[in-house]
């Protein structure tokens, strides 16, 4: 029987569903928005590994860096036999968890990009021939039943993904990720941290415009699937941090006033010139604001952990 196993546990009308929903909902809304979960085609998934290995994108090697230091207390702390990952990408950093975690009998990566779960998971039953692999095509912000797999169960999510969620939808995340979590089960969170906004800045808006075209990626979906005619050079990529709400806001920013057609919705949008449509949020932390929102899920944090510059934390909680 083959290792890998790839579930689909949305058809593929429900995905079709929700983004003609959310195309709809944001696009006609004032302002302008649309969430981040679409920027993820197979190309989206390719534009997000480069921009993790750019000069500018400092959260994967800060993050890369915990692991790397505190991968033998998580293992220790666990006793994981399945390590379940909530938009798990490439999987690259989790090579890290999967060399300390040496109980461990099962990886379910999930994530919303089939390429990204199938290239992760064909390499890595190839490279360790004890594991399986479990993957599932879900969205996880939308009620996840995971696979009977033994426990404890590790719960991952990395890359300060968690920021690109509003803080509603925060703590309706948590609250279902420990629900989905027995006694001796546990969650590993990594949070990008509140720093100098000229450093924050730049890693949203790299010198060789990757994160540009990762953000009007986004467009290019819309068009593929719904038949829509956003031309992306008639869009400025916007990054700019939201002092108040300690997050940076991507935008998609209008360079002439325009008509867009969304065939499949019979829908025509104007946008104004200069008129922003946001695509993303991505919140950054302090210890007290993570401890908070574990604490409000009924999830307590045991260990913080933060690189050796202070710009990326990992906590991690064990439900008793
Ligand atoms: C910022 S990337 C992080 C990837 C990887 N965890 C890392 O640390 O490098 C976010 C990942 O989450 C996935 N994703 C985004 N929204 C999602 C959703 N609502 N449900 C499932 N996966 C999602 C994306 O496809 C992408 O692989």
């Amino acid at each position: 029987m083959s290792r890998f196993r790839l579930t689909r546990t949305l058809p593929e009308d429900a995905t079709d569903a929700a983004l003609r929903a959310d195309v709809l909902a944001g696009l006609t809304s004032t302002p302008k928005w649309l969430p981040p979960k679409w920027f993820y085609d197979a190309r989206g998934s390719e534009l997000f590994e480069e921009i993790t290995a750019l000069a500018e994108y400092y959260p994967t090697r800060a993050e890369r860096e915990i692991l790397l230091g505190r991968a033998g207390d998580i293992a220790a702390a666990t006793g994981a036999q399945t390590l379940v990952e909530l938009g798990s990408g490439s999987s690259e950093k989790t090579r890290v968890l999967l060399d300390a975690l040496t109980g461990l009998r099962a990886y379910v990566p999930v994530d919303v990009s089939e390429s990204a779960l199938t290239g992760a998971g064909q390499a890595l039953v190839a490279e360790r021939p004890g594991l399986r692999v479990h993957a599932l095509i879900a969205d996880f912000t939308g009620g996840l039943t995971l696979p009977d797999t033994p426990g404890p169960r590790l719960v991952a999510f990395l890359g300060g993904t968690i920021g690109n969620l509003l803080p509603e939808e925060r703590a309706a995340f948590l609250s279902g990720v420990r629900a989905l979590l027995a006694p001796g089960d546990a969650l590993l969170l990594g949070t990008d941290l509140v720093k100098d906004e000229e450093v924050l800045v730049r890693a949203y808006d790299d010198a060789a415009g990757v994160t540009a075209e990762f953000n009007k990626n986004v467009l290019s979906v819309v068009n593929r699937e719904l038949a829509a005619d956003f031309a992306p050079a008639a869009f400025e990529h916007v990054a700019l941090w939201n002092a108040e709400r300690e997050w940076i806001e991507m935008r998609l920013r209008a360079r002439t006033a325009q008509t867009v057609k969304v065939q499949a919705l019979d829908l025509a949008v104007d946008f104004a010139d200069g008129e922003e449509l946001r695509t993303e949020v991505s919140a950054k932390f302090r210890r007290e604001g993570v401890r908070a929102e574990l604490a409000a899920a009924g999830l307590e944090l045991a260990h913080w952990w933060t690189d050796g510059a202070d710009r990326f934390a990992l906590s991690l909680s064990v439900l008793r």
